[in-house]
């Protein structure tokens, strides 16, 4: 399941004879302490571990100048993720953002048994980046899994919990589009498709992930990736599964942000309009007409690009968010704006 470079078979091993994970817990821990209360005691969360920040340090006497907004709160220095659709598209350029931001290990999870020729260059184009400034341990890793089986999903949380001895930041980012088909008569097997993937699949990605972030109990970032087609439907398309599965995305981040917000675990969404991957690529491949009036839907003017996503998703994982849960951040070049 794990590819060559984070071979499971070992650890699975370990795991049945309960042996220790091979790595210690790191000490470093989340900065943002939930706001654990005696009565009376002060109602706002301590400031973060690295110290106070923005106005509160500039007021601490004997404070030294020094900016903290990249350094500390958009700093993912010595985090562990887990991004689902990864090996590719929307889902491998936020798995290298996270690794730019300083990300010790961000595990990319995708169906191919073996990642392909864009992959493996991107993970060469990390290792270039090691030493550089903010980058960290900075490891790309690849697990074979597919999102839509629950048990094969919180094995591979566990066994990156296992070897890493923590779990920051879940993207959900694995997903599919079906070709154009009437509501009325969309047929079933088709409709439990995508929701198997689109719904299920980023349920137990949320959960894969979440369940390590309360492990460790240093709280953590859920960010799923739903869309404009959750908020309305598409101009022009019969979409009625996608538009259905990424509504139902946008509910369950605000369901599970209710509950696990005690454990300092946000969960968030994240909503592209029309950006240019191999998912958007395929379709407009058989239907060339259709760039120019999506491009035209977008008060800017064009197609996303994927990259075009990265501060969205460094800021959502990072201290940066931190009072940040329950909602969604539509990425959209002013499509919903009309
Ligand atoms: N491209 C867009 O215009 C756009 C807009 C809004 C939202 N989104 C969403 O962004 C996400 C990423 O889309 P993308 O454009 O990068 O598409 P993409 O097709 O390029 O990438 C999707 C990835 O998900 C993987 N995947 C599919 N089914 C899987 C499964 N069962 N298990 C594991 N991996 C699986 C695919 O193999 C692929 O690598 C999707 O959730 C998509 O719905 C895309």
């Amino acid at each position: 399941m794990f590819g060559r470079a984070a071979s499971i078979r070992p650890l699975v091993s370990q795991l049945k004879l309960g042996a220790r994970p091979t790595r210690a817990r790191p000490s470093f821990k989340f900065s943002t302490s939930p706001p654990r209360r005696a009565a009376g005691s002060n109602l706002t969360a301590p400031p973060p571990a690295y110290g106070p920040i923005g106005v509160a340090r500039a007021l601490q006497p004997g404070t030294t100048a020094s900016p903290t907004i990249f350094t500390d709160e958009f700093s993912l220095a010595d985090r562990v993720a887990l991004v689902t659709g990864a090996e590719r598209g929307i889902g491998l350029e936020m798995a290298l953002a996270l690794v730019e931001a300083g990300a010790r290990a961000v595990y990319c999870v995708d169906l191919p048994k073996a990642p392909g020729e864009e992959w493996a260059k991107v993970r060469e184009y990390v290792g270039a980046l090691k030493g550089k400034t903010g980058v960290g341990e900075a490891r790309l890793e690849y697990v074979c899994a597919d999102v839509t089986d629950q048990e094969a999903m919180w094995k591979v949380g566990k066994t990156i919990g296992d070897r890493e001895g923590r779990m920051d930041v879940g993207i959900a980012a694995a997903g599919i589009l079906k070709p154009d088909s009437p509501c009325l008569t969309y047929p079933a097997k088709l409709f439990q498709q995508v929701q198997d993937v689109n719904v299920n699949g980023v349920l137990f990605t949320a959960q894969a992930a979440g369940q390590q972030m309360e492990r460790f109990g240093n709280g953590g970032s859920i960010i799923m990736i739903a869309s404009i087609s959750g908020h309305g439907s598409n101009k022009g398309h019969e979409w009625v599964s996608y538009n259905t599965s990424k509504s139902a995305v946008l509910q369950m981040a605000r369901s599970m942000a209710c509950e696990l917000g005690p454990q300092r675990i946000r969960v968030n969404t994240i909503s592209p309009a029309y950006i240019n991957t191999k998912m958007t690529g395929a379709f407009l491949a058989k239907n060339p007409e259709v760039g120019e009036r999506w491009a035209a839907l977008h008060p800017l003017g064009y197609i996303g690009r994927p990259d075009e996503l990265r501060g969205a998703a460094v800021w959502l994982a990072s201290d940066a968010s931190s009072f940040c849960t329950g909602t969604d951040f539509s990425v959209n070049g002013g499509y919903l704006a009309w």
